[in-house]
């Protein structure tokens, strides 16, 4: 059956676990023929991601990558740029989805320096530079998504550096929407509300906060990472090319009364 992405060449950073690895695997199932992922260091995680997206019918290419470097995303690209020439005869890039994120610790009294550069680093300057590697790269009418959260718009007193981090999420899509609209590529942030992660393992085993999060979200229930693969999948459909420089809260409606 012909999908929506078919023949599509896809990175997701983040992909062996959590919400990327959702995004992966949907990417796979909607015809993508090749799906590169990058993984911090959890290679066994990464294996069961790349299997997952080769069992979908799409090629699964991880790649290691330390995303709160400075240096990592242009050394990301040069390993990206081996590897496909090597499979596809070519550098050229589809869809990108800037999912790496760490919310971190620190409220604002207790936040460090280097906590500050540690957060901003992974959520915002990572995402830029991943950006700007994979401009060259991105073919005509390609699609980026980029991973914001709804605390970018409704912050988390707990989170104060990862909800700014996320808002200059939300400032790089309408920047870069901008800028790359005459190419015909769309650029769209999706803000996921609580999802089941393993970043959160902890906290949703907090049976008082889960009752809250649930009582305030309009579905219900806590989002699957499959939920928000699906709005990215959207954003990355031919049917989003009209679409761009949107921020999109996909949270079931998180906070709704
Ligand atoms: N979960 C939520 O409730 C929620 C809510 C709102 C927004 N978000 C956003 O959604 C995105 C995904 O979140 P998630 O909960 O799926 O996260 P997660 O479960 O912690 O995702 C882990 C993935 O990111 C990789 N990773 C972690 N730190 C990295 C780094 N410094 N450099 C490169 N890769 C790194 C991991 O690799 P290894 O497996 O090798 O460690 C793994 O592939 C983030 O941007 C997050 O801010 C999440």
């Amino acid at each position: 059956m012909a999908g929506k992405l078919d023949g599509k060449i896809a990175l997701v950073t983040g992909g062996s676990r959590g919400i990327g690895r959702g995004i992966a695997l949907r990417l796979a199932q909607e015809g993508c023929a090749l799906v590169a992922f990058t993984f911090h260091s959890d290679s066994a995680a990464a294996e069961e991601s790349a299997k997952d997206v080769e069992a979908a019918g799409a090629t699964a290419l991880p790649i290691r990558a330390q995303l709160e470097r400075a240096e990592e995303a242009g050394a990301l690209f040069e390993k990206l740029d081996r590897e496909l020439t090597a499979k596809t005869g070519g550098t050229g890039l589809d869809i990108l989805v800037n999912n790496v994120g760490s919310a971190g610790s620190g409220t604002l009294a207790t936040t460090s320096p280097e906590m500050f550069d540690e957060i901003i680093a992974v959520n915002t300057r990572a995402p830029f530079f991943l950006l700007q590697a994979a401009s060259s790269r991105l073919r005509d009418g390609g699609r980026v998504i980029n991973i914001s959260s709804a605390f970018a718009v409704r912050p988390a007193p707990g989170a104060p550096v990862y909800s700014m981090a996320k808002a200059a999420v939300n400032t790089l899509t309408t920047i870069a929407a901008a800028e790359f609209g005459e190419r015909g590529i769309t650029v769209n942030a999706v803000s996921p509300g609580w999802t089941a992660t393993d970043a959160n393992a902890e906290a949703r085993r907090n049976e008082k906060l889960i009752a809250g999060v649930v009582r305030d979200t309009a579905d219900g229930r806590i989002a699957e990472p499959a939920d928000v693969a699906g709005v990215v999948a959207m954003f990355a459909s031919p049917e989003g090319a009209w679409l761009t420089g949107q921020h999109v809260e996909a949270s079931g409606r998180f906070r709704w009364h």
